[in-house]
């Protein structure tokens, strides 16, 4: 399998043994049915339908023509997964909701789609719709605010998801593993500091061409 991703849209794309990472849950479950949010360059996709498994997975995502010039669906043309993979050139807050009213349901959902948390939240409000029973969600970008808050609002809330110990540090996962029996009045507090400073740091090494981003890049590289 290739993925052509562009070099200097790398940092876009998840890394490849996070890639793996996915492909050997959707393996080692013999999952079937996948969904992504955020298709981007199709690195996560590609991983997922090269699965020993051969999965069937829909991918959303509204930019892949306007940001990506379809270079996403065509890795997944090239690579011959195209007859398993159905796009939805659609916001995943529109779309998601849609495939809970056709009442389709998948083993797997990869979200890495828009990561403000309204974004990722939302995702994960459809997403626990839309798994079967012991089915897994997985996140990307753990590292930043959204995503932890996400995380933790999942922790303290939602006792029908648990969570799945990954390598990979900046995703995580959570499986289904009942049904959702709170009641209306169900609230349990979740803002956490706890990747704060993480979060700050990073964000500042995400803008490159300041000085101190540049300082973080070189004092993280030296570590490395
Ligand atoms: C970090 S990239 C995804 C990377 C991809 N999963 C991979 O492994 O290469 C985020 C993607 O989310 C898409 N996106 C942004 N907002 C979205 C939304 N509301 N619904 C679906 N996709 C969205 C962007 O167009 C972008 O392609």
């Amino acid at each position: 399998m290739k993925v052509y991703i562009p070099e200097n849209k790398r940092v876009i794309s998840i890394k490849d043994y996070e890639a793996l990472e996915l492909q050997s849950l959707v393996e080692i479950n013999e999952f079937a049915d996948c969904l992504e949010t955020g298709l981007a360059y199709g690195q996560s996709a590609c991983y997922i339908l090269d699965a020993a498994s051969k999965p069937r997975l829909t991918s959303c995502d509204p930019f892949q023509t306007e940001d990506y010039d379809n270079i996403g669906l065509k890795n997944i043309q090239n690579n011959g997964y195209a007859d398993r993979h159905t796009y939805i050139n659609d916001k995943s807050e529109l779309a998601l909701p849609d495939l809970i009213k056709k009442e389709i349901k998948f083993d797997f959902i990869f979200i890495d789609g828009d990561h403000k948390f309204d974004g990722a939240f939302i995702d994960f409000f459809f997403a626990a719709q839309l798994l079967k029973p012991n089915g897994i969600v997985v996140f990307h970008d753990m590292w930043m605010r959204s995503l932890a808050l996400t995380y933790s609002y999942i922790k303290n809330n939602r006792k029908d998801f648990k969570e799945i110990r990954l390598h990979s540090k900046n995703m995580t996962a959570f499986r289904k593993i009942g049904s959702d029996e709170r009641d209306g009045m169900h609230f349990r507090e979740f803002y956490s500091s706890r990747s704060l400073i993480r979060f700050h740091i990073n964000r500042l090494a995400w803008e490159n061409d300041t000085y101190i981003g540049k300082l973080i890049n070189s004092i993280k590289a030296i570590l490395r």
